[in-house]
């Protein structure tokens, strides 16, 4: 991949956070897509996985539920269709987009976890991070996006901490068990 076509890609993600169509927001982009990127090419190595295939699955793994709220709920199954129609454009190789759409489709807690690669491994290690670290999008998710009350909002979001700390794998928790216990704390 050039670092055109990774700006040209980048550009488009950050572009379709910032429309209006963006139930999440522009914050999703700040507050999610980059740190998620960032996981996971600082966990990469660890699952002896492809950093370009990883970065790349970061950018695009919720880009489907981004530009259309209809695709939310099977935003696995759509994803890996939006990344191919993007890649394409870029005349990215098959075979490394196929890799793609593949960690894309098993990025979730309930997805094929029997059949993650290692870079969909990766990917589900490093957005499950991302919640963990950022508890304030989480809250901000339950209070202001689904409107929900006080004690609604805290066990949303006590519930969504502990299920990604469950997708970790047991040396990633050790990165952000610091994070998470606190988090569990204050909730
Ligand atoms: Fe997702
Ligand atoms: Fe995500």
């Amino acid at each position: 991949m050039t670092e055109t076509m990774k700006n040209r890609i980048e550009e488009i993600v950050e572009q379709s956070c910032a429309a209006d169509t963006n139930i999440f927001g522009y914050d999703i982009w700040t507050h999610h897509i980059l740190p998620v990127i960032q996981n996971a090419k600082q966990l990469a190595p660890r699952f002896d996985a492809d950093p370009e295939i990883v970065e790349l699955a970061a950018l695009l793994h919720d880009y489907a539920s981004i530009k259309d709220k209809a695709l939310y709920e099977d935003h696995h199954i759509h994803g890996p269709i939006e990344a191919e129609k993007l890649l394409k454009r870029f005349s990215y190789p098959k075979e490394k987009t196929e890799a793609v759409k593949d960690a894309i489709a098993t990025h979730r807690a309930s997805v094929r976890v029997e059949h993650r690669s290692a870079e969909g491994a990766c990917l589900a290690n490093a957005d499950a991070m991302s919640h963990i670290e950022h508890v304030p999008s989480l809250l901000y998710l339950a209070y202001i996006h689904h409107g929900m009350g006080i004690d609604e909002g805290k066990t949303w979001v006590k519930t969504k901490l502990q299920r990604s700390w469950q997708k970790l794998r047991k040396d990633v928790q050790d990165i952000v068990r610091g994070d998470y216990e606190a988090a569990l704390k204050v909730l």
